[in-house]
């Protein structure tokens, strides 16, 4: 989205017409359309769409293809913004009007930030967070205060960790995001009813988008010019899967093309991309879903300065956006103003197109029930269903849950008396607000650390620390840990650094916050524990200093972030998060510029490392990196993988369309506790192997579950369910391939146990990619 967003919709709450500020639902009885097929409830939704455009004007239609949408004043149908957003919680912009001062709406609730649910590994956690979402944000709609369409998840991979948004994803895994987005969409539109939606979700940003600003200024890249490179290979393989699964699979409404240009075309422009591969391969079009421009794009792929000038004009632009497949332009204040009416009167696109984009941009609302009346499905969700107590336990569970143990020597968990002290030291250590990340609302309480160990009742000393690179202030740091019994320090990059329209250019801790750390940890008076927020930091300088005993990464933990983390500092709940991205040594940005888009090392450059943890082994924590208050042995077990499976029969006896998604035999995991404190289990089942084409991945990370309580001395059994897809590999044309050959599943990072099977019979293509 526009950069600066939260200034923006504070702007837009007072400058935008009233009529922008919900949803108001038409008069199906006694209005305009009651004697109209859409007003048929019996109806399909394609059918009532269609007859809902018959009866619009071309003029009018002309008027409703960008986000703030004046509406059909004949038809009943008022004005209509696209723009609503709930990334972890209803969030503050355009189409959300919050009231004010404690009242209904002045505060909804708000989850983790994607990088730190996606860290707990636990697609049902996911779930319940999506559909606790959605019913807060149709609760909102149906009050008047938001639309029925949100722009939710964000499923681009973290690729680069210098990337402003990486904490708006699940992190940098392919597989890891698409069941994040799959689960997530699932749960926020409900998937009971083929033609019922609780809300319409949107897999953004398609495709290859993670790139702000790689220069700073004039003559930089930016995400309004970035070509990037990719190859076929890497698309199918990595850029690509999360919305296979987030638009295919869990069938999200809606999804929403990128500013950057993949290969040469802007993605809004991108045939290729939204016809061949979205609507045509994956037939993400059996529900007539619409695709929303990211804000301004459509103006940056034209001839704007600063964009691609893919196109001479704006209105070719405009034109050559909807030809290729976009039903809606959003815009934002910094980009002029999209006229559809004067690309058609050009012929830039044609009235079949203008008619399909109506189309699509209504069926999915009359999914939602903007035309069913008051009786209609979700139309009972109101004030009440806003700050449920199992929505505030679900947001705190998240937190608990996501939240990783990256070293210990054996401080934590804490155990203080009340009489001791404890010093809570840093930038975050008293602010909530940071807690949340970006697109976030008002959350109905602010559970800073400091305050929640107060109210636990510890005693506790503070200081604050510098944000960024400022100096630190050590004398009133070390002042606050005299005569501490522990030193709690709260750091790392937060959201004033780390954000939307701005990359970073270097992962090293702010040296402000490092001397301030280093100054305590010097003291020997009392174990300094880290607690680190925002994503990337280098931690390597945190390593060498001995006074350092314990470090917790804590991402965007949401409005019960200083609850969650002082419940696992005190023992009142186990660590079993597990880093959903590498953390590389800040050297990394050296030898990876953040324009190459390569996963696989060497290439042009024989420095070039290549990405995440399937090619890059030399991480100062690895990806799925998390330790436990208690010991863990496991056993891997499959009788259906004891004697080598031929390929050709696991194909045949499967019915699904997609091959990719045909059942593999389960494997079971026995895990066992054998420390001495209950904890839950993140089991991570990586696959490594000599098939397919060269060069090998260290590891793929192929399926995984998450093991709930285990306590002491005890053994849960679980069985890992993948698909074929799961375990081929993407050759370079980008055919998903099944090889036979020998598999080694290895458990958990560092590997806790392994398992090998065999694969017989030829090799077969589960999904043959459709060629640029
Ligand atoms: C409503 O639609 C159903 C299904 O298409 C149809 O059978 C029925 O006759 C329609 N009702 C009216 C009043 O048009
Ligand atoms: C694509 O979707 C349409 C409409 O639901 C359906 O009829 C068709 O069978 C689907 N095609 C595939 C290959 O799944
Ligand atoms: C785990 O086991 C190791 C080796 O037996 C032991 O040193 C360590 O203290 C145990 N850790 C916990 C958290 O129990
Ligand atoms: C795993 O646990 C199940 C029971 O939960 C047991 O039947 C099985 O023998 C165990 N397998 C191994 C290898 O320990
Ligand atoms: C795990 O135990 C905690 C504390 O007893 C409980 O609140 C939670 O519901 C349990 N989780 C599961 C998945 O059983
Ligand atoms: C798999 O392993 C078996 C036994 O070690 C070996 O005979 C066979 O050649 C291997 N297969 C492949 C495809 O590497």
């Amino acid at each position: 989205m526009a950069p600066f967003v939260s200034l923006l919709s504070t702007i837009a709450l007072v400058s935008l017409p009233s009529a922008w500020a919900g949803v108001t639902y038409p008069d199906c009885t006694n209005g305009p359309l009651k004697a109209n097929l859409a007003c048929n409830t019996s109806a399909s939704a394609h059918d009532r769409a269609v007859a809902l455009v018959a009866a619009m004007s071309n003029a009018d239609k002309l008027n409703n293809l960008v986000n703030n949408s004046p509406g059909f004043s004949k038809l009943g149908l008022s004005a209509y913004q696209w723009w609503n957003e709930a990334l972890h919680g209803v969030a503050h912009n355009r189409g959300i009007t919050w009231a004010s001062g404690g009242a209904a709406f002045s505060s909804a609730t708000q989850f983790p930030q994607a990088i730190t649910s996606g860290a707990a590994f636990d697609d049902d956690l996911v779930q319940k967070i999506g559909e606790a979402i959605g019913t807060e944000a149709r609760a909102f709609a149906n009050s008047g205060r938001a639309h029925l369409d949100f722009w939710t998840p964000n499923v681009n991979p973290f690729r680069d960790p210098r990337w402003g948004r990486g904490h708006e994803t699940p992190g940098e895994d392919a597989l890891r995001n698409g069941r994040f987005g799959e689960a997530f969409v699932r749960g926020m539109q409900g998937s009971d009813s083929k033609d019922k939606n609780r809300v319409i979700a949107t897999c953004k940003h398609f495709a290859a988008y993670d790139l702000e600003d790689n220069g700073g200024g004039s003559g930089g890249v930016t995400r309004f010019n970035f070509d990037a490179k990719v190859t076929v290979q890497d698309l199918a393989e990595y850029y690509l899967p999360p919305f296979q699964k987030c638009a295919r699979d869990a069938r999200a409404g809606s999804v929403m093309c990128s500013y950057n240009a993949v290969n040469g075309v802007p993605a809004c422009a991108n045939l290729y991309l939204m016809d061949t591969i979205l609507r045509g391969h994956w037939n993400w079009t059996a529900n007539n879903e619409y695709i929303v421009s990211d804000c301004d794009a459509v103006y940056y792929l034209g001839n704007a300065a600063g964009g691609h000038r893919y196109k001479a004009s704006h209105a070719a632009a405009v034109g050559a956006a909807f030809e290729a497949g976009v039903d809606n332009i959003c815009w934002a204040t910094n980009g002029a103003a999209p006229s559809p009416s004067q690309a058609f009167s050009q012929k830039l696109f044609s009235q079949e197109t203008l008619d399909r984009m109506m189309v699509r941009q209504f069926e999915g609302l009359i999914r939602t029930g903007l035309l069913d009346g008051p009786q209609g499905a979700y139309r009972n969700l109101g004030a009440s269903d806003v700050n449920t107590p199992s929505a505030q336990a679900l947001a705190l569970r998240a937190a608990e849950a996501g939240i990783v143990l990256l070293k210990n020597d054996g401080v934590l968990p804490l155990s203080l008396s009340k009489e001791e002290t404890v010093a809570i030291i840093g930038f975050w250590a008293s602010k909530a607000d940071e807690m949340l990340g970006g697109y976030s609302g008002t959350p109905p309480f602010n559970h800073d650390p400091a305050t929640v160990a107060k109210q636990m009742g510890l005693t506790v000393k503070t200081a604050t620390g510098p944000v960024s690179q400022g100096s630190g202030d050590t004398s009133a740091a070390v002042a606050a840990a005299k005569n501490a019994a522990a030193i709690l320090y709260f750091g790392g990059i937060d959201n004033t650094v780390e954000k939307e329209s701005n990359d970073r250019s270097s992962l090293a801790w702010p040296a402000g916050q490092l001397a301030q750390i280093k100054a305590l940890a010097a003291l020997g008076t009392a174990p300094v524990i880290v607690v680190k927020l925002g994503t990337h930091v280098d931690d390597t300088p945190l390593l060498a200093m001995p006074g350092v005993k314990a470090i917790l990464w804590a991402g965007y933990p949401g409005q019960d972030g200083g609850t969650a983390v002082m419940n696992l500092l005190l023992g009142k709940t186990a660590p079993a998060g597990r880093l959903p991205m590498t953390m590389y040594p800040s050297s990394y940005t050296q030898d990876a510029p953040m324009t190459n888009m390569a996963l696989r090392p060497g290439g042009s450059s024989s420095k070039y490392p290549g990405r995440t943890y399937r090619w890059y082994d030399k991480a100062v924590f690895p990806f799925g990196h998390g330790l436990h208050y208690t010991n863990f042995s496991a056993v891997l077990q499959s009788t259906s993988l004891s004697s080598p499976l031929s390929i050709q029969a696991l194909t045949a006896r499967c019915t699904d369309t997609y091959l990719d998604r045909c059942p593999f035999p389960d494997l079971n995991v026995n895990v066992t506790n054998t420390g001495k404190v209950t904890s839950d289990y993140v089991a991570l089942a990586f696959v490594t192997g000599t098939y397919g084409p060269a060069p090998y991945p260290i590891k793929t990370l192929a399926t995984y579950t998450r093991l709930a309580n285990i306590t002491a001395g005890n053994t849960q059994t679980a069985s890992l369910k993948w698909s074929l897809g799961d375990l081929a590999r993407v050759d370079t044309s980008g055919n998903r391939v099944l090889y036979p050959g020998n598999y080694t599943v290895l458990l958990d990072q560092p590997t806790l146990a392994t398992f090998s099977f065999s694969l017989t019979g030829t090799e077969v293509i589960l999904d043959t990619w459709p060629q640029p």
